[in-house]
């Protein structure tokens, strides 16, 4: 029979970004019988998760919740609010933003897709630029990956609403959260998103399964004159049935009663707390790969990624031969260089349920791993993180850390 806890001793490292580690509560939430879910119990839960989703997604909008992966929340927020030829304006960040494309041109949408460096995100005043220059507003949507996962650089989803708010265009504004929801700062309401892509493996600390959109007012509007062809995906039937705690199909069931427990501990902790402690763990991340003498893939420190941190391979490396040496020896999964990336960068996954000595136990195995692997490199990225982890005591915390001596 296949194995898949069949590590040699103690706790595989899983640093890819994203699945991500599921916390033994969520795991211990999923594992109870499955409930009717035509039935008031599951109306109850149901409802309570779409509240606190909001406050996830930091909207009063409505959440849609699909059992599906992050790609099917790709194509539904593109078949619910757009018809057939119409044309978007996406930009090459990546891997990911390269895919969300695809899946644009084969539903038969006109892609203006403005060429990028895989290292920087997306500049907001080309945003404004070409769609000031669209003065037929033909460009019906702005697509923005907010976290590259392929690369770990970030696009300010905040200043590329102001791009478009200035030059006074009416395109709908998408944005994919799936690795950075509940991981960065995302303000789906303030920051006027229309539709917000996320997905429930990397920040919801859940198993992959669900995704999700969040909806505008705006978004439900252009889906009621939307013509590419849905179904499964179409939001009318699942908002009007979400109302009262149902779905229009059969739910997954299980991975909710995960979601229900994680949006319960992002919560408990304070969305503020959990995007700090992100922060702080990529900045530790980051000054261990400096002092290591290898190279960030992300150009603009104002384009950090809190998710991941993808290091450049030192010239004439293998970073799949790397990582190799890292699992074989160490028993730990870092992230691939995707797509053109590949062999040339290695990802550390520092997001969802993780802590400084989860970090302190990645970074030592990247550091035992590159001698492992003859890497040229020099040491003391382990003692730069220890250090800066010890002294960046957690000042900005908004509430004190739980006291397990306190009656
Ligand atoms: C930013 C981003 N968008 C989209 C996807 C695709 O999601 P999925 O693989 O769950 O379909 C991923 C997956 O890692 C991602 O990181």
């Amino acid at each position: 029979m296949l194995r898949l806890d069949d590590h040699p001793s103690g706790r595989h490292f899983l640093q890819i970004p994203g699945p991500t580690n599921v916390p033994d509560r969520i795991l211990r939430a999923i594992d109870q019988p499955t409930i009717d879910h035509r039935g008031p119990e599951f109306a109850r839960m149901a409802l309570e998760i779409f509240e606190g989703l909001k406050s996830i997604f930091q909207t009063e909008s409505p959440v849609v919740v699909y059992p599906a992966s992050g790609t099917g929340a790709w194509e539904a927020a593109l078949v619910n609010t757009l018809s057939p030829g119409d044309r978007v304006l996406m930009f090459e960040t990546g891997h990911f933003a390269t895919l969300w494309r695809r899946i644009a041109e084969r539903l038969g949408l006109a892609v203006d897709f403005a060429p990028g460096d895989w290292r920087s995100g997306v500049d907001p005043k080309e945003v404004e630029s070409r769609l000031r220059v669209d003065r037929a507003h033909a460009i019906k949507a702005v697509m923005v990956v907010h976290n590259e996962t392929s690369t770990g650089v970030t696009s300010r989803i905040a200043a590329i609403r102001q791009a478009i708010d200035r030059a006074g265009h009416p395109a709908l504004f998408m944005v994919d959260t799936i690795s950075s929801l509940a991981s960065m700062e995302f303000r789906h309401g303030e920051w006027r998103v229309d539709v917000t892509v996320a997905g429930s493996q990397k920040g919801l600390m859940l198993p992959p399964g669900l995704s999700f959109n969040a909806v505008s007012e705006k978004a439900l509007a252009a889906s009621r004159q939307a013509r590419l062809p849905k179904s499964y995906w179409g939001w009318e039937e699942m908002i009007g049935m979400n109302r009262q705690g149902y779905f229009p199909y059969t739910p997954a069931t299980n991975l909710l009663y995960g979601l229900h427990e994680a949006i319960a501990m992002l919560n408990e902790e304070g969305l503020p707390n959990v995007f700090t402690r992100h922060a702080r763990h990529a900045e530790a991340t980051r000054r261990a790969a400096r002092a290591w003498g290898l190279e960030i893939l992300c150009r603009n420190p104002a384009e950090y990624s809190s998710s991941l941190t993808a290091i450049l391979m030192a010239e004439g490396h293998s970073a799949d031969a790397f990582r190799k040496v890292v699992l074989e020896r160490f028993d730990m999964s870092l992230g691939q260089g995707l797509g053109k990336l590949a062999g040339k960068i290695f990802r550390i996954g520092h997001l969802g349920h993780f802590n400084d000595l989860m970090l302190c136990g990645t970074i030592c195995g990247v550091e035992m791993g590159l001698a492992a692997a003859q890497v040229p490199h020099r040491r003391g990225g382990v003692d730069v993180a220890l250090a800066y982890l010890s002294g960046a005591e957690s000042a900005s915390r908004e509430t004190p850390p739980l006291s397990r001596t306190a009656a």
